[in-house]
Formats: C-alpha cells, structure tokens, sequence
C-alpha cells in the first residue's frame, strides 16, 4: 500500500470518498489500523483513558504521548498518522504550541498534529503549519475542555451554538489546518459545515454527512470490561474483550490441569544424552 499523504487525502475529498480514521495507542493497535487499510490514524489523548487507566484526559503528560506515538509510528506504514497535542502543551501561545507539534514531529515521529479550539486558536494553527508541520482541528465537543462546556454535551444544538460551530470551522479553514474533526454535533449541522467547508470535516458522533469519521479503536473493537459507559455515537464492531478474555482463560485452565505445555511446544533431547545426563 502506497503511503496516505496530504495530498492522497485531498485526492479522496475531492473523488467524495470517505476517509477513514481510528485511533492507536502502541504497536499492536497501529498494526491492526495500518494492516486494516484506515486512511489515518490518530494518537488521541484518549490514551490517557484507554491506556493508561487515567480518569480523564487534563492528566496526559508530553512526554506520555510522545512515547506512545514512537510506538505507533513504528508499526504505521501507510496510514497518515496525527498526534493529539495535549492540554497544557499550546494555549499559552503560538510560540508554546510550535514548540509542542516540533516535539511531536521530532520526537513522537507522527507526520502531523491536532488541537482542540476554534476561532480563538487559529493564530496558532497559523503559526504551526507555517512551520510545515500540517494541523488537524478539532471543534463541537472538545473533551479537554469538559470543565467549562459543563461536560460531555453535544455542541451546535441551538441556531446560535450551530452559527458558532461554523464560524469556528471557517476560522480554522482560514488559518491552514488540513482537516477538521467535528464531534458530537447534530449530523445536519455538520452535514451543512462540511458542504461549506473546502477542508474535509472528519466525524465522530456527528452523522453521516461528514468526509471522513473518526472513532476510538478500543471502543468500537470491545476492547473493554462489560459494563463500561459508550457514547451514543460509538458503533461496537467487534468483541476484542471476549476473545482476550477466553485465551487467557483457556491459558489459565491448561496451566493449572498441566494440558500445557503439550510435547509439540517442548524441545526435544537426544534419548541417549538424557541417558548420560540422568546418571
Ligand atoms: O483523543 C481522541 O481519541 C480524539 C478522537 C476521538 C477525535 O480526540
Ligand atoms: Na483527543
């Protein structure tokens, strides 16, 4: 498979192809992502959650994600890779931001970046993709910001709210990001973005009128305990939880019964050298 560049995924905007995306937090998850044919793939700071067990995503450090981004761009040959800039890391400044995406370029080893906020961020996606480094926006519910939207809640549900949401679409369009991660914004709102737009809207819990959709890969692979809370938006696709849970029963059981090791998974030795060894 030829590798996504900016330019292959302004090649499936313009055919009206959706592009498709899913996040990966190490090794094997970017393998699976990148083997499976995702056009992009992203390091969200959902990894705070997903993979470090942490209750939300303000805890996640630089040097967290930065690790975990080695791990995917390692396994991801294809797929245009994203790394999430985490909170903390470019509000303060243009200046603080540039600094962060060139660590994640530099060190983290994705070939771009992503960061929540409209209009009042896009001096900083200006100023990050005058350096070369192309930026992912992301608006509508913007998690690291759950605090002052009063938590998780769908965004552009009322006309000055939907106003707002385009707005901040166009702001970031105007400052250079490649792409703009809607999520959870009512799906005609963000049909009507995306036919404004002449970036591509990437989804997640934001309909079917969008270029491309996003979700989170443990979420739609059941890669969790029964039980766990998923947004409306997340379609559960698979049941990685289950069969994990079965192999690593199963393991269990033959352990404990002594049905493993069975002699095919044991190294043999020469009866006559046993012979002397046992003597
Ligand atoms: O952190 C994340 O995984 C994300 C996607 C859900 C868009 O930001
Ligand atoms: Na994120």
């Amino acid at each position: 498979r030829k590798p996504i560049t900016i330019s292959s995924l302004q090649t499936l905007y313009r055919k009206n192809e959706p592009i498709t995306m899913i996040t990966a937090h190490d090794f094997p998850s970017a393998h699976v992502a990148d083997h499976a044919g995702m056009d992009m793939v992203l390091v969200g700071d959902s990894l705070a959650m997903v993979a470090l067990g942490m209750e939300d995503t303000s805890e996640v450090l630089m040097e967290e994600m930065i690790l975990h981004c080695r791990s995917v761009a390692r396994a991801t040959k294809a797929a245009f890779t994203v790394g999430d800039l985490p909170m903390g890391t470019y509000e303060i400044a243009p200046e603080q931001a540039l600094e962060s995406a060139i660590r994640m370029i530099k060190e983290g080893r994705v070939k771009s970046v992503k960061l929540e906020g409209g209009k009042e961020m896009a001096p900083t996606i200006s100023k990050i993709t005058s350096a070369g480094i192309p930026v992912l926006a992301h608006i509508g519910l913007t998690p690291q910001r759950q605090n002052s939207l009063g938590g998780f809640r769908v965004q552009g549900k009322s006309t000055a709210s939907a106003l707002r949401l385009l707005g901040d679409a166009f702001a970031v369009q105007d400052a250079g990001a490649f792409a703009v991660v809607l999520e959870a914004v009512p799906a005609e709102v963000a049909a009507l973005v995306t036919k404004k737009l002449s970036i591509p809207t990437i989804g997640i819990g934001a309909g079917n009128g969008c270029s491309g959709q996003v979700l989170v890969q443990v979420d739609m692979s059941g890669y969790f305990p029964p039980g766990r809370f998923l947004p409306k938006f997340v379609k559960q696709y698979g049941d990685v939880w289950s069969e994990s849970m079965r192999a690593v029963q199963a393991y269990k059981k033959e352990v404990k019964s002594r049905a493993y090791p069975a002699p095919e998974h044991t190294y043999p030795m020469p009866k006559e050298e046993f012979f002397e060894f046992e003597r």
